[in-house]
């Protein structure tokens, strides 16, 4: 079974509510009524009800009436959207009549949802662009306990790579954070492996990457890595994890058995974390494009409640797999 059949099958085994801010966009509302159809997930729109019910008539879609549907503006539950908001942002200096106006916000209301335990997850981003996403999600849902940062893990499906003897790579941060310090990398190392265990059952090799291995070459940007390493093994003593490594030497048996001999993770390593976003982002798309790997992704990581954004290019089919994998890790949560 594909990974994605896999996360399918288990979505349905224990269904979540995830909520759709963009629930008047027709791509979102065609993998709606396909998630539904299919008992992969509960769905709830955000959108007007009017708007909502003439698209799925002029599509054809049979199984959207079995949505809930929230009307932003004429939405009863307004004032007590707006209270929990107001509760959460006022030390951050937020008034009343700001969190009024911004529950009337999609983005915002959809967090307000998971936050109040209505909805299990969210996906957006078919209309939205990621910073907008991520905001209301990173201000309301905030990290989870002992993570300070949210980061995007990407799963990198290959086809008979030598390189790649389980198919599967898993590449960390591609998403979100541009610049982080040691300690963040740190975090980022220990939230990928565990969304690679809960999403593929990965037993996690990390390899902490740089353009040095062990030593071979000495940079402030180096020592980074370095230092990231040895507190992610201080903080997830279960971990295992190496570091620095050149991307060659964490991959490549042989290069890894000549440049860092003694390693359990060089030349083994299923779990590549990439010392910034520019790395990271970069690295994706090349092995991507250059390598044909299908690029599953980002999976947000790190924060309270699973939020997934999604590229405003998304297909249908995109926006059907985020969907089951935001309910797959909702279901690893409680
Ligand atoms: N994890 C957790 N919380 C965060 C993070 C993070 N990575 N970054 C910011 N925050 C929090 C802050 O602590 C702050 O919380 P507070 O208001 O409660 O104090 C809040 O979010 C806002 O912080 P800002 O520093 O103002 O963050 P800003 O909104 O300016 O930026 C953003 C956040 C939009 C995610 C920014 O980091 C960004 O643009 N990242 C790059 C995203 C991107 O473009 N990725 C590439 C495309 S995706 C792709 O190709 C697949």
């Amino acid at each position: 079974m594909t990974l994605m059949n896999n996360i399918r099958e288990r979505a349905k085994s224990n269904l979540k509510c995830i909520v759709l801010p963009e629930g008047v966009e027709d791509r979102t509302l065609k993998a709606a009524d396909f998630i539904l159809k299919e008992k992969i997930a509960r769905i709830i729109l955000i959108g007007n009800k009017a708007e909502i019910d003439k698209k799925a008539l002029d599509f054809g879609l049979q199984f959207i009436e079995q949505a809930t549907i929230i009307d932003p503006v004429q939405n009863p539950g307004k004032e007590r959207y707006a209270d929990l908001l107001f509760e959460i942002r006022k030390s951050k200096g937020m008034n009343y009549e700001e969190a009024l106006r911004l529950v009337e916000d999609p983005l915002y209301l959809a967090t307000l949802l998971i936050k109040s335990g209505e909805a299990d997850g969210e996906v957006a981003g078919a209309m939205n662009a990621t910073g907008n996403v991520l905001r209301p999600a990173f201000q309301i849902i905030k990290t989870l306990p002992g993570i300070s940062v949210v980061s995007g893990a990407f799963f990198m499906i290959f086809k008979d790579n030598p390189y790649v003897p389980g198919n599967i790579l898993v590449f960390a941060d591609c998403a979100v954070h541009p610049d982080p310090t040691a300690a963040e990398l740190a975090e980022i190392a220990v939230s990928t492996a565990l969304t690679a265990r809960a999403i593929a059952g990965i037993e996690p090799r990390v390899a902490m990457l740089s353009f040095s291995t062990k030593g071979s070459a000495k940079h402030a940007l180096c020592d980074k890595v370095i230092e990231a390493t040895r507190i992610a093994r201080e903080k997830a003593p279960w971990l295992s994890i190496d570091g620095e490594l050149q991307a060659d030497a964490a991959i490549v048996e042989s290069v890894g058995i000549h440049k860092a001999p003694g390693s359990n993770i060089a030349g083994k390593a299923n779990i590549l974390v990439f010392p910034s976003l520019e790395t990271g982002n970069i690295a994706y798309k090349l092995v991507q494009r250059l390598a044909g790997a299908e690029a599953i992704g980002p999976v947000l990581q790190g924060m309270a409640a699973p939020i997934n954004d999604l590229s405003r290019g998304c297909s249908v089919s995109d926006i059907v797999n985020l969907i089951a994998i935001t309910a797959t890790q909702a279901s690893g949560m409680n």
